[in-house]
């Protein structure tokens, strides 16, 4: 049996083991993939039981994505850019940390939505931790130019010019005065503030008097699945997108770094469906 797991504190919210047993399972893979709670002092000791213990691989969450880098032996350039790490694999040892989460919502955007991102305008609101995998995923899709739009304005500036290599990008506060402009010229608009999610459900991130048939509008939350921002934006005819996707993709991408096979994504949205309900 090949062992996986995830830390996470607290962890026994997470739907990875159900998820992620699932896909074993449908793949035919001998393996088990467990939940641990690991305490911020207890970090660099679960980390070292990787090796010890001889895990093939190990998601991290909150609140270890960035102190969890330093007990690592490489890691991965996208990791390194957003300055996080969510999963790891272990090759005979050596620890590699990678970034999953921002590529796993660009691959769930694009598959669920049909669009293709290469040459698009994005509208990016918000430049906390979540959005930083989200902005580097962009620019890697090949996007166009990348806003970000942010209540602090220094934070959107400091997040556009850690992606500008990849894709034109710039940092915005949500006051500026361009700003329904470049709503109009976007064609992917995503929230990743926390403005919306449970219980704050009648927050929005954005007035969206401009938001039309044009755009694609993502929200990053998932709880609830549907937030006021989503629904506003389908009532004015835009393609709306959830924040679900996200999270089985992130998981798709570590079960193929780890095994080497396609994930059984269908089956992983399920199961992750059904405990939802
Ligand atoms: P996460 O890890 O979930 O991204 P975070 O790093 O705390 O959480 O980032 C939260 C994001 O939501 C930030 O962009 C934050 O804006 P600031 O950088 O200005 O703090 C945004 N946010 C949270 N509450 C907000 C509010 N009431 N109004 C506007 N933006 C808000």
């Amino acid at each position: 049996t090949t062992l996986y797991g995830i830390f996470g504190d607290p962890v026994r919210h997470s739907r990875s083991p159900l998820m992620m047993n699932r896909a074993f399972l449908e793949c035919g893979i001998n393996a088990a993939y467990v939940a641990f709670h690991v305490k911020p002092e207890g970090l660099k000791d679960a980390v070292n039981s990787i090796r010890a213990l001889g895990f093939r691989g190990v998601n991290v969450t909150i609140p270890h994505k960035v102190e969890v880098m330093q007990y690592l032996d490489e890691i991965d350039e996208g990791a390194r850019i957003i300055g996080a790490v969510n999963t790891i694999v272990n090759d005979n040892g050596k620890l590699t940390g990678f970034n999953t989460d921002g590529i796993g919502y660009v691959r769930s955007l694009q598959e669920e939505t049909g669009i293709r991102l290469e040459g698009k305008r994005v509208l990016m609101l918000g430049a906390g931790g979540a959005s930083r995998g989200v902005a580097y995923a962009f620019a890697k899709a090949g996007v166009s130019r990348i806003t970000i739009a942010n209540r602090t304005q220094d934070k959107a500036i400091q997040l556009a010019s850690s992606i500008d290599a990849f894709a034109q990008s710039v940092g915005i506060g949500m006051d500026n005065e361009e700003l329904d402009r470049i709503i109009e010229e976007a064609d992917v608009i995503v929230n990743t503030t926390s403005l919306g999610m449970h219980p704050h459900v009648s927050e929005l991130p954005l007035v969206s008097e401009l938001i039309n048939n044009n755009h694609v509008v993502s929200d990053l939350i998932y709880n609830p699945r549907i937030t006021r921002f989503l629904k506003e934006a389908e009532a004015r005819g835009a393609v709306i997108h959830g924040g679900l996707g996200m999270l089985i993709y992130q998981g798709a991408y570590g079960f193929e770094y780890w095994t080497g096979t396609p994930a059984p994504t269908a089956i992983m949205r399920q199961v992750v469906e059904q405990s939802l309900e």
